[in-house]
């Protein structure tokens, strides 16, 4: 059965036709949003995290159709007018990206975390580890870099925030 839903996708409000059956990860493929990657379909390696209501989810495993009335966030609306995000520069200044399949992924997961922290004055930031940062992480998964870099990026983005 087929169903239109409402959203603000990457800032713009907008309506997907969709199956209800269907992934919010078919969804945005399906409309041209490619940056966010099929990696297992089973929940497992990170690779299609977006942000909804800027929590990120896996998007292989969530019906479409929850994202009803959701803001969407996907790797496509971070760079704004061709400038890269301050996570985005982290990633490349840290040289975290080699076959890239994994990025739009941790990417996303790396900007929800230091909005988290940029919103919650709670979170002492200053006590929080190389260690603390690699465990935010642990849920995506790279096959090439061996993570030093890509915890180099979250590390620094977080540092960049707290400046
Ligand atoms: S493709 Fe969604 S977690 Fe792997
Ligand atoms: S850079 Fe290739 S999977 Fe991470």
């Amino acid at each position: 059965m087929k169903q239109v839903i409402s959203c603000q996708l990457n800032g713009k409000a907008t309506e997907l036709l969709v199956d209800t059956r269907q992934s919010l990860l078919e969804a945005l493929r399906g409309h041209g949003l490619t940056g966010t990657k099929e990696g297992c379909c089973v929940g497992e390696c990170g690779a299609c995290t977006v942000l909804i209501d800027d929590v990120p989810i896996n998007a292989c495993i969530a019906l479409a159709v929850r994202a009803e009335g959701t803001s969407i966030r996907t790797i496509e609306g971070e760079a704004v007018n061709g400038q890269l995000s301050a996570v985005q520069e982290a990633y490349v200044d840290a040289g975290a990206v080699q076959c890239g399949f994994c990025t739009p992924g941790l990417v996303m997961k790396t900007t929800a975390f230091v909005e988290d922290l940029n919103r919650d004055d709670s979170i002492d930031r200053d006590s929080l580890t190389r260690e603390d940062i690699r465990r935010e992480h642990a849920g995506n998964l790279c096959r090439c870099t061996g993570y030093q870099t890509i915890v180099d990026a979250a590390v620094n983005a977080v540092n960049a925030v707290k400046s």
